[in-house]
């Protein structure tokens, strides 16, 4: 279904994780073994605690990044029958085709929406929360300080998130030119927008 090319990219980023990987397993146990003092009563050193602590979480932002990027660069090179075969597949095992109405589209949101939260989780740095989004304001997360101008500067066009909006951002993000994931690789030879 892939070709070898699109297989690479995730072979590729699969290595890279299992690097990362081993190096976040190292500093878990660094922490782990100074938490353990804590519970024996002993002293804890609070600097190793922050240092290994933070350091575990850089290195699994820094996996969740790489997969999405990998993830992104190779949707942007199916073509409209992969992208079909990929859905049919995913369908069989995700969509339950026996429930009807409104059960079915809720159930199909949320697993769609499981490919947003590799970015969009509740605790996750990367991306701004989607709780409450619509309807909300846009780029209004007050946590999230990395929004680019783009969006920053539709917003005062735009201000708020509305049904419409969303659909037509979410069907087709690309010609938002959203900076900080432009100038990724999964999106270098697409040009659209004023940047
Ligand atoms: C690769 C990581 C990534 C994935 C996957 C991702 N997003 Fe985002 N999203 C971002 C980033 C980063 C921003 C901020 C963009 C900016 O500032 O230009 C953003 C912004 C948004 C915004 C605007 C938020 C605001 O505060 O106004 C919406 C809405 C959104 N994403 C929806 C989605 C949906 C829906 C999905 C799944 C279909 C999704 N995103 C998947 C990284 C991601």
């Amino acid at each position: 279904m892939l070709t070898d090319e699109q297989i690479k990219i995730l072979k590729q980023s699969a290595k890279s994780n299992i690097v990362e990987f081993g190096y976040l397993l190292e500093q878990r146990a660094l922490l782990m073994r100074e938490l353990e003092h804590a519970q024996q009563g002993q002293h804890i050193d609070s600097e190793k605690v922050v240092k290994y602590g933070s350091e575990a979480g850089k290195i699994e932002a820094r996996m969740t990044w790489d997969q999405a990027m990998a993830m992104l660069e190779v949707r942007s090179t199916l073509t409209d029958k992969q992208s079909q075969a990929l859905l049919d597949l995913r369908n069989q095992y995700t969509l339950n085709t026996t429930s009807e109405g409104d059960t079915r589209g809720i159930e199909r949101g949320r697993q769609l929406y499981s490919q947003c939260t590799l970015c969009h989780s509740s605790n996750s740095s990367i991306a701004p929360t989607l709780n409450g989004i619509v309807g909300g304001k846009v780029a209004s997360d007050k946590k999230f300080r990395q929004y680019s101008p783009s969006l920053k500067e539709f917003s005062l066009i735009n201000p708020v998130w509305t049904d419409n909006l969303l659909d037509q951002f979410i069907k087709s993000p690309k010609i938002w030119c959203l900076e900080r994931i432009w100038d990724s690789r999964a999106c270098k030879e697409v040009k659209i927008g004023k940047h």
